[in-house]
């Protein structure tokens, strides 16, 4: 449209807003793989988005372009994000499940002029990565930090924590140790696992040596989540009473079926569950199955999809589809509305979004097993942000 209205033939026509340009927007995300159902999840916020919102802001078309990157790959990342820029011309970025891939696409974004709202990765530091990163998901320190005064309110004194070596799991980590530490209970052992670890046994050992009370634990939902849960329960942890609490990566909805019986009773603290009753949350859910299919499928990362385009389309509309990244940004500060998740708002100084974190207990309900929020820790900032 840009180019057809250079052309003063057609100007009144422009002017009056015959011509609906088109907006794209570049989608980067686990679609295949052994993540593929956390990728999906982003298609199921973006497509439950639209059903509720349509697919246009006034006269401005939404056109979505997905790339596939399957596990956390920075080189490949940074490249697919080239690529959306240079050979689709998209105008906006989003997605990025995996914190080292919003890290390797953050330096691209000024020179491109392109926004880009992450609908995941949660490491506190990726906001600092560029002024042009809006994030819509949550932080591993934010949804952790509340943890220590849920373990302490229970009488847990000592506790070991297994994180993944990598960015969210040291956040994560950190966040647990501080602030535990602080109400006055003892860490006993912090183990860091590399990401590709697949055989836990080796760590249910050292937990069970530790002689903790409770172990504390994160790691990206996904394969390795549902692997850990597994051993843990295999290897005889759960049955000998060692508590296992976690931030709500580790019991997310989709693998509640298969996970539920063995979850039962455990307490995780997170920004978003399913069953969450509120109005919002309900044509969300609704919309967001009817999209998969299959009711069990869906989890957190369409929550953080489904916001991020409410984000996107408040950008199109604050600069009337013209391609301006750091106004698009700079309308978003302050921001607030009611998420399906509850009410939030985006903090003008880090570009997070801030929100109420829950405790929940997996309970099984009518036959389902589900994420019960219990109580609201409200309107939580990330406490893990470090102003640059
Ligand atoms: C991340 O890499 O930032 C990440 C991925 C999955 C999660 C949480 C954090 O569940």
């Amino acid at each position: 449209m840009k180019f057809l209205c250079q052309t003063t033939a057609i100007l009144a026509l422009c002017a009056g807003g015959a011509f609906a340009d088109t907006i794209k927007v570049g989608v980067i995300g686990p679609f295949s793989g052994g993540a593929a159902l956390q990728g999906r999840n982003f298609q199921a916020g973006i497509e439950a988005y639209f059903a509720l919102n349509g697919r246009t802001v006034g006269d401005h078309e939404i056109e979505i372009i997905y790339r596939d990157l399957p596990a956390a790959d920075p080189g490949q990342s940074a490249a697919l994000t080239q690529e959306l820029i240079v050979g689709e011309g998209v105008q906006y970025l989003a997605g990025y499940y995996y914190t080292p891939d919003a890290m390797a696409a953050a330096p691209i974004l000024e020179e491109a002029n392109v926004p880009m709202v992450v609908f995941n990765a949660a490491t506190s530091a990726i906001v600092n990565a560029s002024p042009l990163v809006v994030r819509t998901s949550f932080t591993t320190f934010q949804t952790s930090t509340p943890m220590a005064t849920v373990a302490r309110e229970r009488g847990i004194e000592r506790v070991i924590t297994v994180v993944s070596d990598y960015g969210p799991g040291v956040d994560s980590e950190t966040a647990f140790v501080r602030a535990f530490g602080a109400a006055g209970g003892t860490v006993v052992e912090s183990v860091r696992m590399p990401m590709s670890t697949v055989d836990f046994s080796p760590i249910m050992q050292r937990i069970r040596d530790s002689g903790a009370e409770a172990v504390f634990a994160f790691l990206p939902a996904g394969p390795q989540t549902f692997g850990f849960m597994t051993a843990f329960v295999e290897n005889g942890l759960k049955a000998d009473g060692v508590q296992l609490l976690a931030p709500g990566d580790l019991t997310q909805e989709s693998d509640l079926p298969v996970l539920g019986p063995n979850a039962a009773g455990m307490l995780t603290t997170f920004h978003y569950a399913v069953s969450h009753n509120s109005p919002e949350n309900i044509a969300f859910t609704e919309a967001a199955t009817a999209w998969l299919g299959n009711p069990a499928e869906l989890s957190f990362p369409a929550v953080g999809a489904f916001d991020g385009m409410h984000v996107i389309a408040h950008m199109i509309a604050a600069t009337n589809g013209q391609q301006d990244a750091a106004a698009a940004v700079d309308s978003v500060k302050g921001l607030e509305w009611i998420s399906p998740r509850g009410p939030v708002s985006i903090n003008p100084d880090n570009r997070h979004i801030t929100q109420n974190i829950y405790l929940r207990e997996v309970a099984e309900v009518e036959g389902q097993y589900i994420n019960h929020e219990i109580q609201v820790f409200e309107n939580q900032g990330d406490p893990g942000w470090v102003a640059p």
